[in-house]
């Protein structure tokens, strides 16, 4: 039986920093964000998003009526959870019109926590072959003004459907590592996570080379905390990837920053919506990592009709009109959601929401929150 993913919805908020304005604002040499760390723009949350919005842009642009009444399964990825004890995906499901008697959890493992959700979710659907899942990579990456990540911050959200007979890739178990590390974790007590940026990039080249790929392939998406970390995977490999396919799988990372849960598949986006040549049946590597740490290198095999399958004008509208901040504006707005996402209350100034949203959260009443569809 054929398995994997039928459908593939990308969200990101439309304000977003530009690198340059930072690295002036930091004294910083421009290039050393640019060229060094590869990063042109990174997305931001506006006054009214969070994980629980984001995710329900990106699943909304790709749910239709017989998904909602196939789906019995939703894993939500995240690593900024709102909440210890309530899954993120409770929040969304009657506001997606989705079955009462669907099943929903949220996963954690740092970056990682989607794409065992793609696992977990491709085996159900062998024991289950009616069913459908829907897997919601959603997160905000904040570590603060001033801090050493402060140039590889992001904001997005990837939403997919796994089914029998998909129409956009088959997916094909790898090879998993794991292996405890202090590279990255946010303990209960942290609002931002604690992050040893070198010591992170080494765990990933680590990890990567136990589980690297024995043939060579046309493209490799990569996991992606900041754009050039794919030039440094890359190296590594017995079998790099070329220049030009490295810039198409990285293009859409660079603009949108890190997005954690959903950066793999970005970078798959990036490359489908972005390729010169036709990748029906071609086979792509995918490498996932997830900080503390877990690394795991598997293939998709793309189907002979996946560019019909993504709703290109959707996924490129992300990507127009977009929103640059000022300094003043960028410190406003996170300082805005640090606020709220500290407090237990919270009441929207509704005349923030910005036009292209659906969803919005509107309300946190004793941290209950509260979101509407616009
Ligand atoms: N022109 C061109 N290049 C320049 C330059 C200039 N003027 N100035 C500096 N550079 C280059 C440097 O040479 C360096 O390149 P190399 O890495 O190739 O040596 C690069 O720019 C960065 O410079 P530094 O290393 O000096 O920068 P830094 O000390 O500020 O650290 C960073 C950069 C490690 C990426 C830091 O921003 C960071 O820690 N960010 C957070 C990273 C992160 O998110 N890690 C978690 C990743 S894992 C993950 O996402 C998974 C998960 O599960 C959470």
């Amino acid at each position: 039986m054929k398995v994997g993913i039928d459908k593939l919805g990308f969200y990101a908020p439309k304000t977003y920093l530009d690198l340059e304005t930072l690295a002036m604002q930091r004294q910083v040499n421009p290039d050393k964000y640019t060229i060094g760390i590869g990063q042109k723009k990174m997305a931001l949350p506006s006054y009214s998003e969070d994980v629980i919005t984001m995710a329900l842009e990106a699943a909304d642009s790709i749910l239709d009526e017989s998904d909602k009444q196939t789906i019995d399964t939703v894993f939500f990825a995240t690593e900024t959870a709102v909440d210890f004890s309530k899954a993120a995906g409770i929040y969304m499901h009657s506001l997606l019109g989705l079955k009462p008697s669907t099943r929903v959890l949220e996963l954690k493992q740092a970056c990682y926590a989607s794409t065992g959700a793609l696992f977990m979710a491709c085996d159900h659907v062998r024991v289950h072959p009616d069913s459908k899942v829907l897997i919601l990579a959603s997160d905000i990456a904040w570590y603060g003004f001033e801090t050493a990540g402060e140039a590889t911050q992001g904001a997005g959200a990837i939403a997919m459907v796994i089914s029998a007979d998909p129409k956009i890739a088959q997916v094909f178990q790898g090879k998993v590592i794991t292996e405890n590390r202090c590279d990255f974790y946010r303990p209960s007590y942290s609002s931002v996570p604690m992050v040893d940026g070198k010591l992170s990039i080494e765990s990933y080249k680590t990890l990567l080379k136990q589980v690297e790929p024995k043939q060579p392939f046309n493209y490799i998406c990569f996991h992606m905390p900041f754009a050039k970390m794919a030039n440094k995977a890359n190296e590594v490999l017995a079998y790099p990837i070329g220049e030009n396919e490295l810039n198409i799988i990285k293009d859409y990372g660079s603009e949108i920053g890190n997005i954690y849960n959903g950066s793999l598949y970005l970078s798959l986006l990036s490359l489908v919506m972005q390729a010169p040549e036709d990748l029906s049946s071609q086979e792509v590597g995918m490498f996932s990592y997830g900080s503390g740490a877990i690394g795991e290198f598997f293939t998709l095999k793309l189907e002979k009709d996946y560019q019909q399958a993504i709703n290109r004008e959707k996924i490129q509208s992300i990507f127009n009109d977009r929103y640059a901040l000022s300094i003043a504006e960028y410190e406003h707005m996170m300082n805005h959601y640090k606020k709220r996402e500290e407090s237990s209350e919270f009441v929207l100034d509704e005349t923030t929401i910005f036009k292209h949203q659906t969803f919005a959260l509107v309300a946190i009443t004793k941290g209950h929150r509260e979101y509407k569809r616009i």
